[in-house]
């Protein structure tokens, strides 16, 4: 805690975040996606939320590439800015589940430690870890942006899997095989969803 802290009184607002949630007819809850760069992570992001969307549910989407051209602008990749790219994403995405919304995210947040960060600024039952699990060499072969063969050229240097860390998920909420079909793991996303309750179908 910094020194300024001490005179910094939180406010008590008068609208709460249950009734926020009211409002909306669902608890806000955080999808956290990590898996490397074309893993899958934006495109199955993207895929439930227009599933959620359907099922009038008040979502919204924050991914790592598109949050690197505002907020997170003066990040690059390297492990201090990583930390600091993840922590700032998490402390978005708890103000907006404070506004009632389901949060997915799409970030590669390669390391535990700030995964576990970001999950103890969250009730249990809020953070759901969702592992998009595809082989590096699958991710590498499909390369949708050309940044694995710039990686492998020494064009980009820290490029995760290649010169940079990955580090697995020891007990992620859900656990998804990146190898197969999207319809299938979308699917399995919205059952997961149906078993908490947040949707009925
Ligand atoms: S994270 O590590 O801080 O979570 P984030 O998800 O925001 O990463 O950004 C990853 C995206 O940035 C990748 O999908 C890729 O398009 C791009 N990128 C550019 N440089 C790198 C790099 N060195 N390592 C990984 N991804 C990179």
């Amino acid at each position: 805690m910094k020194n300024y802290d001490t005179n910094v009184i939180w406010h008590k607002h008068l609208i709460t975040r249950t009734e926020r949630e009211n409002k909306h007819g669902h608890p806000g809850i955080l999808l956290w996606f990590t898996g490397v760069s074309g893993s899958g992570k934006s495109t199955l992001a993207s895929y439930l939320e227009q599933a959620l969307y359907q099922r009038s549910i008040s979502t919204y989407l924050l991914d790592g590439d598109n949050v690197r051209y505002g907020l997170c602008k003066d990040l690059g990749f390297q492990d201090n800015e990583r930390k600091e790219n993840i922590r700032r994403i998490g402390e978005v995405a708890k103000l907006m589940l404070d506004a009632g919304l389901v949060v997915l995210t799409a970030l590669i947040s390669p390391y535990r430690s700030e995964r576990q960060m970001v999950r103890n600024l969250f009730e249990k039952n809020q953070y759901i870890e969702v592992f998009v699990d595809t082989p590096l060499e699958l991710c590498e072969t499909r390369d949708p942006k050309g940044l694995y063969k710039k990686a492998r050229d020494g064009k980009i240097k820290n490029f995760t899997g290649i010169d940079s860390f990955y580090e697995i998920p020891d007990s992620p909420e859900i656990h998804l095989d990146g190898k197969q079909d999207i319809t299938l793991l979308i699917n399995q996303l919205l059952q997961f969803l149906c078993n908490r309750g947040l949707i009925t179908n």
